[in-house]
């Protein structure tokens, strides 16, 4: 066992779920889903992680079951999974059993992409995409997104009707059964990088001047909403997630809340309603979030203030096992991760996390959390395990 990571190897309760350790899967969307269907590469796929001893996968953001949820959004969907129809249900049903054979723990990422599907892709071209206020967001934001793809969604659209939002979140809850029916062990909610439910959070596409907007209490409420609703269907004791960011697609500089009065306003709805676990998404975990203030408190990250503001568990996320982070100019990363999993530690320590999400590593290597244990050494890391996603 490798000392300095043994406090990870701590199993945690989580409502009705028992992690065995703190590593999880982070979520990431892989394209290898025909027809929204998941097979058996996709349930060995899973397998080979919780085989590799990680405690707990969250699966690629899921298509909820809402016309819109799915589409192309600008960096080239298709064959993306959904969670509702009898096929498609039948193989989340086999890649939960497949992960609970090997000993993992597996919640699904409920996805609905909002204002970031282009209009007329995806299962239902005709369906019209869902934005709170008809609008992608700025359009001088930084993005990797393709001045092509930009140009096509800053066309203002129509904004959400009250009924079309409650038909959203009535899907959200549908999903969540459907994903209890499966086997799941917890559900994820993606509420992060400016898909639906983060344009209702970030006031540059949230401009609605009803219930659903206002400030930042009041931006919070759609996002509140999918959580009671999920909670409602699932009962108290399935562990909900919910994924936030500061950061959106549409512009990565792009902030929430500037002050912790600020994040407290937007996440203490959602916690209230029914979440277990914040999901604090940030590229690199080890940056301060509001650095300017002064003693501990100023090197606190973002899942160090959710978990202060909220009392809830929160995971971090972000380079972990890398040397940069996802959208650096040099993705390869690096292979020695050593003194980034101290830092890690030195953070895990002080309790601003629970639990630690591990992206790329894991794409890269099935058995990154094995190895982490047992202090081996990692694989170099290579950009072309984003192509291979085995
Ligand atoms: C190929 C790929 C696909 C991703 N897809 C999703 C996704 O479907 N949902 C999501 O919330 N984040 C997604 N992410 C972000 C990851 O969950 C994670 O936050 C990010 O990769 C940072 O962690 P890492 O540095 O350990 O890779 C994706 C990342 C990658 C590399």
């Amino acid at each position: 066992m490798n000392a300095t990571l043994a406090p990870l190897f701590e199993p945690l309760r989580i409502g009705s779920a028992v992690l065995r350790n703190r590593i999880v899967m982070a979520p990431m969307t892989r394209n290898f889903c025909p027809g929204g269907v998941p097979g058996d590469d996709v349930a060995g796929y899973y397998r080979r992680r919780a085989y590799g001893e990680t405690g707990l996968i969250i699966t690629e953001g899921v298509g909820i079951d809402h016309p819109a949820a799915l589409g192309e959004a600008g960096i080239g969907e298709s064959d993306l999974p959904q969670l509702h129809g009898e096929r498609a249900l039948a193989g989340w049903r086999h890649v939960v059993e497949q992960v609970h054979a090997a000993g993992g723990l597996i919640f699904p990422q409920l996805w609905h992409q909002g204002v970031m599907r282009v209009v007329g892709t995806g299962p239902n071209p005709g369906a019209a995409s869902m934005r709170p206020s008809g609008l992608w967001g700025p359009a001088d934001g930084l993005t990797s997104s393709t001045a092509e793809y930009v140009q096509q969604q800053l066309l203002p659209t129509a904004p959400m009707a009250d009924s079309e939002i409650q038909d959203v979140i009535d899907a959200y809850a549908r999903s969540a059964v459907h994903a209890h029916l499966c086997g799941f062990d917890g559900i994820a909610i993606h509420g992060a990088h400016g898909y639906l439910i983060d344009t209702f959070l970030w006031d540059v596409t949230n401009r609605r001047t009803d219930a659903w907007g206002g400030g930042r209490r009041e931006r919070s409420r759609f996002a509140a909403e999918v959580v009671r609703a999920i909670r409602r269907s699932v009962g108290p004791d399935m562990p909900i997630l919910f994924r936030f960011s500061q950061w959106k697609q549409q512009d990565f500089k792009a902030k929430l809340a500037r002050t912790p009065g600020e994040l407290e306003e937007i996440l203490l709805p959602i916690a209230e309603a029914g979440v277990d676990i914040f999901d604090a998404s940030v590229r690199y975990f080890n940056r301060a979030e509001f650095a300017d203030l002064p003693g501990a408190d100023g090197q606190l990250n973002l899942a160090g203030w959710a978990r202060k503001i909220t009392g809830r568990l929160t995971m971090t996320v972000g380079g972990v096992g890398l040397s940069n982070g996802m959208y650096d100019s040099n993705k390869q990363g690096g292979s020695n991760a050593s003194d980034n999993l101290d830092l890690l530690m030195e953070r895990f320590q002080r309790g601003e996390f629970d639990l630690v999400g591990v992206g790329r590593s894991l794409l890269h290597d099935p058995d990154w959390t094995r190895k982490a244990r047992l202090g081996e050494t990692f694989e170099p890391f290579s950009n072309d395990s984003l192509k291979v996603l085995t």
